[in-house]
Parts: C-alpha cells; structure tokens; sequence
C-alpha cells in the first residue's frame, strides 16, 4: 500500500490577512516570488503524493490557475529567450495532478476534509494546512508517512515541542511514548488549546496529519464545536477511541504562515536561506535594527 493522496483545505476566509484577503487568496501571498501554497504543494510532492486534493471556496480559482499550464505566458517567455522563467513556469504546471473540489460553507476544518470524501475514497491519505510551511530534511509529510507505514498505516498526527506558555494556540496531544520509537507516541486524546496547567503534554499539533478513511465516519458524527465549526479535532478523539491513533514528533521546522507575524518570520528565513539575497538582506536587517532600536 502507498499513500498517494493529499488533502489541502485552503477554503477558509483569512481573516488575520484582511484587508488583503478581500480580493485574494491567503494562499496565493507569496514569500518573497513563490505563493506559500507552493512550498505546501511541494513538501506533499517531494513526500510521494501523486494526487492533491484542493478544498476550495469561491475566489480561490487563482491557486487551481496558479499549477495549472499557462500557455500564453509559455509561448510569451519562449519569443522573447527567457529560457529559465519558461522552464520554471512549465514545471509549476507539470508539478502534479490536481482535483479540486468546494466547500460551500466555511463550517470548520473538520468539513472541509469531509468533503474530499468522495475523491479519497477509502485510502489512507495526508492532509496538509494550506497556510502551514514545514521545513525538514526529510518533508514533513514523508516522515509522518514512514511512521504510519512502520505502524499498520494507521493515524498519525504531526506534532512538534512548544513552549509551555503557548499551548493556547494549539491542538495538543496526549498519549504514552512507544517503547522502541522514542519520537512516535500512541495517542489517547488531543484538547484544542488549553490553558498551560491544563495541557496534558506541551507536544502542539500544527497542521500535518496522516489519516485513515475512519475518519470520514467520525466526521459525519461529531457535533458542532468550539467557534460552531466542526473540528477535527473532534473527530480525531473519536477516532482515538476507536483505533489505533499515533502521534510524531517531526524533525524540521514550521512556520504558521496564516498569521501576520508567522508570515515575516518565513519572509526572514526564506530570503536569509537563498544565496542570491542572503547577503543583501543580512544588510538590510543589520541597518534597520540600528535604524529603529
Ligand atoms: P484557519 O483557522 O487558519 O482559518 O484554518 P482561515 O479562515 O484560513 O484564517 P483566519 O483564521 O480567518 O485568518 C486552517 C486551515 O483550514 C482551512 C483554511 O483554509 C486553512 O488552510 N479551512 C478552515 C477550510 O478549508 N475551511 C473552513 O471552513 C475552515
């Protein structure tokens, strides 16, 4: 058995991105030339994805556009001897087979991924968050794979250390280390961000997941949650009674590039980790420091 499909959900609004969300996709902001949605696209790519699975909303067909063929633009860069941006733009295209289908009301993470249901049928499939970049040796999506072949190719749940102080922000797992996998963690619960002396571990969940086709029955089921969204995280934890439910500690970094700040930080990062802009932008954040310390 291979996983060879992947959920994005990128139907959600943005607000945190107003007033730019207004008029575009939070998808489609790009990091220095590159939408983050790419860097998403491409860790799912790299991890052996052959099939994405886009859960859109209206106002979204900008990213479908975006790794679709642009033969216009190919036959313009072609006349005009641009060789490298031909190559480059016929390759996004090429990247990898794309469906897409549409949530029609912004209910909640968890039905997004319900509505995939009809295309993932009853595979084992990834789910990556449209607006999180993850940045491993090996991809993030690959390494939560091997721990799901390594385990039955059951659930498994990204998840990585944070500090105690923020576990607020986030989906946190319990569970009890596997005797002979130090990272991996059988998984008995996920509480959606508690209070730091209520969080049963500081292990945070941030938007990768492995997940078998049960979870579409435990999706069906859940009631509404938190904010009236149906949360996966509900739906999760039923699963969790049900099944074997595992947890990874990923080796990598992430960046929540959905929030502003989350956003300058991969900003930072990207253009400090690219030859061709390193030394420029080193500059440039020596001279602001000084500039408005
Ligand atoms: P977020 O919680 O980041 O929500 O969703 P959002 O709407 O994208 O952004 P803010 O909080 O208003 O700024 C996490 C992921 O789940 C998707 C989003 O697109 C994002 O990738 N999502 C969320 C859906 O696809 N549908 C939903 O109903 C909710």
């Amino acid at each position: 058995m291979k996983i060879k499909k992947a959920v994005i959900p990128i139907a959600g609004k943005g607000t945190r991105f107003l007033p730019a969300t207004k008029t575009i996709s939070k998808e489609i902001i790009p990091i220095i030339n590159y939408p983050m949605i790419y860097y998403v696209v491409k860790e799912a790519v790299e991890a052996g994805i052959e099939e994405i699975i886009f859960v859109t909303a209206s106002g979204k067909e900008e990213i479908e556009n975006f790794f679709d063929r642009n033969l216009e633009l190919e036959a313009f860069l072609a006349e005009r001897g641009k060789k490298e941006d031909f190559e480059l733009i016929k390759k996004i295209g090429e990247m990898v087979n794309i469906i897409t289908v549409r949530q029609k009301e912004q209910l909640g993470l968890g039905h997004a991924i319900l509505m995939a249901e009809a295309v993932v049928g009853s595979e084992t499939f990834a789910v990556l968050l449209g607006d999180d970049i993850t940045l491993g040796k090996t991809p993030v999506t690959k390494q939560l794979i091997n721990c799901s072949l390594q385990n039955s190719f059951k659930s498994v749940i990204g998840v990585m250390e944070v500090p105690k102080e923020h576990t607020r922000r986030y989906g946190i797992v319990s569970g009890k280390f596997l005797k002979d996998d130090k990272q991996t963690l059988r998984m008995t619960a996920m509480v959606e961000k508690p209070a730091p002396e209520k969080a049963p571990t500081t292990l945070a969940t941030p938007g990768r997941y492995i997940l078998t086709a049960e979870i579409f029955d435990a999706l069906k089921k859940i009631p509404r949650g938190a904010g009236g969204e149906y949360q996966l995280t509900d739906a999760i934890n039923m699963l969790c009674e049900k099944d074997e439910v595992y947890a990874h500690v990923f080796e990598g970094e992430r960046f929540d590039t959905g929030d502003i700040i989350g956003y300058i930080d991969a900003t930072i990062e990207f253009a400090l980790r690219d030859e061709k802009y390193k030394k420029q932008v080193y500059k440039l954040i020596e001279e602001k420091y000084l500039k408005y310390k």
